[in-house]
């Protein structure tokens, strides 16, 4: 699956530029294995980052403008100004990001200088594994190499969720980011996502992610989602507080009857996401795997159910993995949801199994083509 190498990256960079690079970074996305739409309800996350990026080989200019080629989108070229002012791209929705980027990072009091810019990632894009989150984090990487400057990797990945949430319109938590920069080998983070605190948790060395994309294209994403976050704020104001976590799961159940369904299905979710992230992450730390695989089972039931952010084909990918795993594979769906990807843990021995009931049933059962992408939990941008 991978494609890419920091070789390939800077080779493709002087195929294009005619000079070697003078230096390349890269962040990774990340899967989370569970605490799905708890992040901006200040709940709790357990991501990994995966050992799939997005690579930029640089070198400097002498005029204060990047110039971005973007590997991707078959090798589009452009000049993006280095100001807070930016204007929106719609003929290249991929370079706001990086100008939303820029626009943070003067807004913060950051000298950027000019630079040759050569983007190429091997995230699937639009999969759930925050290719987006990633172009953000190797961005900041590249423009403060290029200036000279260093940056705290939690400020980093709060620069970037403004960029999205400010200039590209998707109000999306800090999750993505977060993990993006901090992510460390081998380990899930653990993160609370209230006051940003983080724990790493060490997988059992013998454990494997696998991530199988269910060959549905993520739709009607933005508005979805902003419409979630919505729902969770109304929940949370029927209790008179701005954020679910400051309501607890006792309170809400006994509230059952008093806030309109919807609002307490979503509200039943989050909060019960949040108790279901902190026994994952102990149960993964303590290799108890049958405690994950009936928390990652209810978890995904709970966003079918309570949050209905599944499909049927993404309900039917887990159902087949489940069932192969026999008890011994955890598996829900990862990411804001309406397709995507679906992850399993389970002890390296189980993998096959689960890949070789996924390639003999899924497709032939939804007519979804499927693309299995083995993990490993990676360091993050920052953390290298
Ligand atoms: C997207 C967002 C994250 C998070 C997840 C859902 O990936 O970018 O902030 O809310 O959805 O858990």
């Amino acid at each position: 699956m991978n494609t890419l190498s920091d070789a390939r990256v800077s080779e493709l960079f002087s195929q294009f530029f005619g000079s070697q690079p003078q230096a390349l970074v890269k962040a990774p996305g990340r899967v989370n294995l569970i605490g799905e739409h708890t992040d901006y309800n200040g709940g709790f996350v357990l991501p990994a980052a995966i050992n799939y990026h997005t690579y930029i080989a640089f070198s400097p200019r002498a005029d204060r403008l990047l110039r971005v080629v973007a590997w991707n989108f078959n090798h589009a070229d452009v000049l993006i100004p280095l100001t807070e002012e930016q204007i929106e791209d719609e003929q290249h929705p991929w370079s706001n990001y990086i100008r939303g980027v820029v626009q943070q990072l003067c807004r913060a009091g950051f000298t950027l200088a000019g630079g040759d810019l050569y983007i190429a990632g091997d995230l699937p894009s639009g999969a759930g594994l925050s290719s987006s989150a990633s172009l953000e984090m190797a961005v900041i990487r590249a423009l403060l190499n290029l200036s000279g400057e260093t940056i705290d990797p939690t400020k980093a990945a709060l620069l970037g969720q403004a960029a999205e949430n400010q200039f590209v319109g998707c109000n999306c938590g800090i999750m993505d980011q977060l993990i993006s920069a901090r992510g460390q080998t081998n380990s899930a983070l653990l993160i609370d996502c209230q006051d940003l605190s983080t724990r790493a948790v060490t997988m059992p060395s013998d454990w494997e992610i696998l991530i199988v994309h269910s060959g549905v294209k993520r739709g009607l994403v933005d508005s979805e989602y902003n419409q979630r976050r919505q729902q969770c704020e109304q929940a949370a104001a029927h209790f008179g507080q701005t954020s679910l976590r400051a309501v607890s799961l006792a309170d809400l159940l006994a509230a059952d009857g008093k806030l309109d369904n919807l609002s307490f299905r979503r509200a039943r979710h989050v909060l019960s996401e949040n108790a279901r992230t902190l026994i994952a992450a102990d149960a993964l730390a303590n290799g108890e795997l049958s405690t994950l695989v009936n928390v990652m089972g209810e978890s995904h039931n709970s966003m079918r159910d309570d949050f209905n952010i599944t499909t049927p084909a993404i309900d039917r990918l887990v159902e087949i993995i489940a069932s192969a795993g026999k008890g011994q594979a955890g598996v829900r769906m990862t990411g804001g949801g309406f397709g995507g990807c679906v992850v399993a843990v389970a002890p390296a021995e189980v993998i096959p199994r689960l890949m070789a009931a996924v390639s003999r049933t899924y497709e032939q059962e939804t007519g979804c083509v499927p693309t299995l992408i083995p993990a490993k939990a990676s360091a993050g941008a920052f953390s290298s």
